[in-house]
């Protein structure tokens, strides 16, 4: 993709903007190594907008918010609170000001209640009684109900959200900043946020708020600022747009569509699951429930489903992270492999990307060429020879990768917790993918990749089933699922529905599934 790097700074059509200037940032720089992740970049947040912050994956979205929250120092640059200059030098002094963060990967400890999480983040002086008080009167008044006294390890993903925004509110912060979100919500919980964000900017809270979901920002946002390599590309109104123009401003150049071909005649059956069946491990785990499914090879096969309804306890006994209770539960390329470890099964042509990027598809605090070799040392390409690393050609695989996807990075074989967030799933994606493997399992292949990345994720996922392999994409995502899909199942409280040709579906039909409704109907025939 070639991008105008000339480009300034331009206006759409802009919105009267309201609202008391609260935070100016003018001409923020930040450099990592040779990579200018922040060029000249200036912003200007209001009371009472909800302002989004847009740009493709590693456009330096990420590191902007950060340097306004204090947790990274800028290179160059000036900030102005309510009038005054200032600099923010922890996010310490960043709440004392009232500007407070929700982070996407939550900082909470498992073992202790919603309570004393909270109240590790606040100043002293005040008693627990009273705080439980606060937390129960605050999260209902917001519509985000919280247990004061409940454990963390017994949350859903979408309440633990919850209680990092309560944390948020209860220092009553002017600007509150979101980074992505709703990338791991349901859609019902991203509804309920939104409900409360408007609620909070009719207040005069100011929000910044960061997501590659175009058609959420359209929906709540006052005001874009798109940024592009580092800088500020464009400002504009989010509701004068559409959600191609927003993403065409964000990459610079036209999306395209997606090239479908042919499927190629009845291919070999390369995963079978037969009477699957799982217990839930622990309270917030899902049984799973006798899935049937075929997938064969030159098809993708979707399944949908609202995150939480036994996706990932699928996606582990697909992988063999988790074993069936039967080898014949789960058969690759002819062969049962229910009670078959993941190393076997890569083995036998499998390739599995899981949903979580950092921490279970690749380890932080190694370079990517090391992340390499941990998922294909075992699998025969080369990676190891006799008992010994082939470092250099893990360096090959690597730049191999990072060209094929452009994966965007600050240096050669950088840790992997230095890539932004996209440009590491590109990566992990792009790892499984070179492998030409006959089977892939994906859960949420595009999460957290901007509108460019994505389309060249599922354009890669097609053209490996044309090539030969079977392709099983877990999604949450409807508008994906009916662009890669040639049939598509969908998961609700464990069970899976048959399998049904993509072109026979309809979205209520599979909102209707998703919502367990359609159980009975036998699968292939419409919905009563
Ligand atoms: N700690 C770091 N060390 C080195 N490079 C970094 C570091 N943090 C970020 N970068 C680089 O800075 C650039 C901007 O990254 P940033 O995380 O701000 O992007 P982003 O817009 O948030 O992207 P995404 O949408 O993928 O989350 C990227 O090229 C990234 O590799
Ligand atoms: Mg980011």
């Amino acid at each position: 993709m070639t991008v105008d790097d000339t480009t300034t700074p331009q206006h759409g059509v802009v919105r009267e903007r309201h609202g008391t200037i609260l935070l100016e940032a003018q001409g923020i720089t930040k450099r990592f190594g040779d990579i200018l992740a922040n060029d000249s970049v200036s912003l200007t947040l209001r009371a009472g907008e909800i302002h989004a912050l847009l740009g493709e994956n590693g456009a330096g979205k990420s590191t902007l918010v950060k340097i306004l929250y204090g947790a990274l120092d800028p290179n160059e640059g000036d900030l102005t609170w309510q009038g005054q200059s200032v600099t923010i030098a922890s996010p310490a002094e960043a709440r004392a000001l009232g500007i407070g963060m929700v982070f996407q990967h939550f900082s909470l400890f498992e073992a202790l209640t919603v309570a004393e999480n909270i109240a590790l983040a606040m100043p002293p002086g005040q008693s627990f009684r009273e705080l439980s008080e606060r937390i129960r009167h605050v999260s209902r008044d917001y519509g985000l109900t919280l247990d004061p006294a409940a454990i963390v390890a017994d949350l859903s993903v979408g309440v633990r959200q919850r209680i990092e925004i309560v944390r948020c509110l209860l220092q009553e912060p002017r600007l509150i900043i979101m980074d992505e979100p709703t990338s791991v919500l349901t859609p019902q919980e991203a509804d309920q946020l939104f409900v409360t964000l408007e609620r909070l900017a009719s207040e005069g809270c100011a929000i910044l708020y960061i997501s590659h979901r175009l058609e959420e920002v359209q929906r709540i946002c006052h005001h874009a600022t798109i940024m592009r390599h580092g800088k500020v590309v464009m400002e504009c109104d989010p509701a004068g747009e559409t959600a191609g123009s927003l993403a065409r401003l964000m990459v610079g150049s036209a999306v395209h569509d997606l090239k479908r071909g042919v499927v190629p005649r009845e291919g070999d059956v390369q995963l079978a699951l037969k009477e699957l069946s799982a217990t839930a491990e622990g309270p917030f785990a899902v049984a799973i429930e006798d899935i049937n499914l075929d997938v064969r090879a030159g098809e993708v096969v979707a399944i949908a489903g609202i995150a939480g309804n036994g996706q990932s306890e699928l996606f582990e006994l697909l992988s063999g992270e988790r074993l069936a209770s039967r080898d014949t539960a789960v058969t690759i390329g002819g062969t049962p492999m229910g009670r078959t470890g993941i190393t076997k099964r890569r083995r036998a042509g499998a390739a599995f990307v899981p949903e979580e990027r950092l921490g279970h598809g690749a380890v932080p605090g190694l370079k990517l060429s090391e992340n390499l070799v941990l998922t294909r040392h075992g699998t025969g390409d080369g990676l190891v020879q006799g008992g010994f690393l082939k470092t250099e050609r893990a360096g090959e695989l690597e730049q191999k990768i990072k060209k094929n996807f452009d994966v965007r990075m600050s240096h050669d074989d950088p840790e992997a917790r230095s890539l932004s967030g996209g440009n590491l799933q590109k990566f992990v994606i792009g790892r499984e993918l070179d492998r030409q493997p006959e089977l892939l399992v994906v859960n949420q292949p595009t999460w957290g990749v901007d509108a460019g990345a994505a389309a060249l994720i599922r354009q890669e996922l097609i053209d490996l089933s044309r090539h030969g392999a079977a392709v099983l994409a877990i999604s949450q995502d409807l508008d994906e699922i009916f662009e890669i899909a040639d049939r598509v199942a969908v998961i609700s409280r464990g069970k899976l529905s048959e399998a049904i040709p993509s072109h026979k579906l309809t979205r209520e039909r599979i909102g209707l599934l998703m919502g367990g409704l359609d159980e009975d109907s036998g699968g292939a025939g419409d919905a009563a």
